[in-house]
């Protein structure tokens, strides 16, 4: 089946092992199998829902784009472009937040977790989010979306926003329901340092993830300071009930072999987990460090990535100006 696949991933610095495994690993995946429309997305408008510093931002805009394409994400064969040049996904965010209601946003955990118990000091965006990224979903016909286990919740609202569309203007299957990808084993990779919380780019300790920029000794560190339980390496996958930072770090192993769970705690069943670390770094270092050597190196041909995302630009734009045409004139604008 031929998939129109979408999805963004914001430029907010510190791109790492989860992003990679749980969404641009996908991503690359599907770029891959011919028959597929690909368009990634740099989201630089839902990065600007939390403060940022104006210069870094436009550094981390091109770190995005070499991230992408030193993953092996084919620009001749998908589109790369960055929100904020294509005005229709603004244009329709306002729209479709005349058609969310209050009640379904108020249900977003992620906004919960971000904006931490002073929620009168988030942004409007930071509570509007999820209605920017329906926006951009729905803007491209989308028919699948590869993300993270994070981002299920808002899918399911692109859902509810799209169907609610339809219905109240009448305009039969006008939005396409999207459909996510979520891996079904590896959607949420955890800290090195708590297997509790997920990996993420604003967690303040470096060595609670592995950065797609880190070199080959800092990834060794990391991993030798990874946390780990006093036992043995798990035997059985009820083993790894409990286990959080066992279950990570195997499951970390897993993915980047493309291997199951099961496969691994049967490799290493028993084992101390000071051997297991050392393989584990070895096949981190193999995977990762041609990534890092690779976006330092595009990070230097800044022209190459402004051609990429100046041409991306103008293919989404084709796609997105006809589509919010047809959107006024629903709504009778
Ligand atoms: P973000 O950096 O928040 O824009 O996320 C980009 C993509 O990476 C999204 O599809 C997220 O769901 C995914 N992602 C972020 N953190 C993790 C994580 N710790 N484990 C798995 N996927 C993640
Ligand atoms: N909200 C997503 C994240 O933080 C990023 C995003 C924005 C996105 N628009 C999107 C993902 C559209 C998929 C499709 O990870």
């Amino acid at each position: 089946m031929r998939k129109k696949i979408f999805s963004g991933v914001q430029p907010t610095g510190n791109l790492h092992l989860g992003n990679y495994l749980g969404a641009i690993k996908n991503f690359v995946k599907l770029n891959n199998e011919d028959q597929n429309e690909c368009v990634f997305c740099v989201v630089d408008l839902h990065a600007i829902t939390v403060a940022q510093d104006p210069k870094k931002l436009k550094e981390n805009i091109y770190e995005t784009v070499a991230t992408f394409i030193a993953s092996g994400i084919n620009p001749e064969k998908s589109i790369i472009f960055n929100q904020s040049k294509v005005s229709a996904h603004s244009e329709t965010a306002w729209i479709l937040s005349c058609v969310a209601r209050m009640g379904w946003l108020n249900r977003m955990t992620q906004f919960k977790e971000k904006a931490g118990k002073d929620k009168e000091k988030a942004s409007i965006g930071l509570y509007s989010y999820p209605v920017l990224m329906a926006a951009d979903i729905l803007l491209y016909d989308t028919t699948h979306v590869p993300v993270g286990d994070d981002q299920k919740q808002h899918l399911e609202l692109c859902r509810d926003i799209a169907q609610k569309f339809n219905n109240d203007f009448n305009v039969g299957d006008f939005f396409k329901l999207p459909e996510p990808l979520i891996q079904k084993e590896f959607s949420r990779i955890m800290s090195l340092r708590d297997g509790t919380k997920k990996m993420s780019k604003s967690e303040s300790s470096d060595l609670s993830r592995i950065n797609l920029t880190d070199d080959k000794d800092q990834i060794v560190n990391k991993i030798k300071k990874a946390k780990t339980d006093p036992l043995p390496m798990p035997s059985s996958l009820e083993d790894l009930n409990n286990r959080p930072e066992a279950k990570n770090l195997i499951g970390i192993y897993s993915s980047l072999n493309d291997f199951t769970l099961e496969k691994t705690v049967k490799e290493f069943s028993e084992k101390n987990f000071s051997d297991f670390k050392k393989i584990l770094s070895d096949v981190c270092v193999e995977k990762i460090e041609p990534i890092s050597n690779k976006i330092k190196k595009l990070l230097n041909e800044k022209n190459y990535i402004d051609k990429i995302l100046s041409e991306g630009s103008k293919k989404a734009e084709d796609i997105a100006s006809k589509k919010i045409k047809n959107i006024k004139e629903i709504v009778g604008f």
